[in-house]
């Protein structure tokens, strides 16, 4: 199964890295989104990571216009009617994410893989909305997209064993490593991360330390590039109470209770550093 043209959907953070990284490594990419501002913003993303490799010495001018040539933008869902593979990065709720699968189930050609960056919604339940579930399947890109090396691949139900070499292959190709996963709520990235984060909340909300002391003992102590409650804020405190309510409803175990204090940042519009602030407050 030949991969060559890909859409992504969504030019966020996740959406505007994937499409970063697929046209680095040759890929034909067109990025999709609702609106001409959400594209601008992801390509100017995209430009200023590329034009940072070329002062770093990483890439030649030539090479970041070749990137860049290879980046076509699209506000038309109909644009899939010729691509191999779909990787969805829209935002992450169910019924959003179902709807698109049901349109590009219509629109991409019979042999289209579709794929989703979903980070805890079931492949399963978003596969089940199409005709072609075999071919549905999770890409997990871990943010930020152009640096972190994993890719997770989260195998639905019915997900073919040729998709997901296909898609073992391209992650390759990305300079990314595989990691094959099955469907299950939070796959395994955010089974073990979020929980760590809650972990670390609860002990702030229960006066155990600082946040300052939190984060140090887990980046001096662990190794860890960031502590968990910087790290809460760089993913977006709206992003990891969702993925404790999908652990907790999913998994059925109240261990996965998100914590009364992450509820109340999100209740407050403290979103972390997409909002200029969450634990910490950012300029
Ligand atoms: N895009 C592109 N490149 C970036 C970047 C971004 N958003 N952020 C940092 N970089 C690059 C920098 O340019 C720099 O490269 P050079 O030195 O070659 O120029 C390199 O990464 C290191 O950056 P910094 O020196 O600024 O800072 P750092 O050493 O602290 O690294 C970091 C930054 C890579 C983000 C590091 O702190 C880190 O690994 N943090 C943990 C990230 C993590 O855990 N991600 C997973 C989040 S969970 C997730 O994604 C899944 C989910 O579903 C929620």
């Amino acid at each position: 199964m030949g991969i060559h043209k890909v859409m992504v959907i969504g030019a966020g953070q996740m959406g505007s890295g994937i499409a970063q990284v697929c046209a680095q490594a040759g890929y034909e990419v067109t990025l999709n989104d609702v609106k001409p501002e959400f594209l601008e913003r992801g390509l100017g993303v995209i430009i200023k990571n590329l034009s940072r490799d070329v002062e770093k010495g990483r890439k030649t001018e030539e090479e970041k216009a070749a990137i860049l040539a290879r980046l076509h933008t699209s506000l038309d869902l109909q644009d899939a009617r010729d691509v191999d593979i779909v990787i969805e990065a829209a935002v992450e709720n169910m019924d959003i994410k179902q709807s698109i699968f049901k349109q590009l189930d219509e629109i991409a050609p019979a042999h289209a893989i579709l794929a989703t960056n979903t980070s805890s919604l079931p492949i399963t339940e978003i596969a089940a909305v199409t005709n072609r579930p075999e071919q549905v399947i999770g890409m997990h890109f871990m943010n930020p997209v152009p640096v972190m090396k994993l890719v997770e691949i989260i195998r639905g139900l019915a997900t073919a064993d040729e998709v997901y070499k296909a898609v073992e292959e391209m992650t390759v190709k990305l300079a990314k490593t595989p990691v094959e996963v099955n469907d299950f709520p939070g796959f395994i990235s955010n089974r073990i991360l979020l929980p760590m984060i809650n972990e670390a909340i609860y002990a702030l909300y229960e006066g155990v330390a600082t946040k300052e002391a939190i984060d140090d003992v887990m980046k001096l102590g662990m190794n860890h590039p960031m502590g968990p409650l910087t790290l809460a804020d760089f993913i977006g405190l709206d992003t990891c109470l969702y993925i404790m309510e999908i652990l907790h409803e999913g998994l059925g175990d109240s261990k996965y209770r998100p914590c009364p204090l992450l509820r109340k940042y999100v209740a407050a519009g403290w979103l972390g550093k997409k909002s200029g602030r969450g634990f910490y407050v950012y300029e």
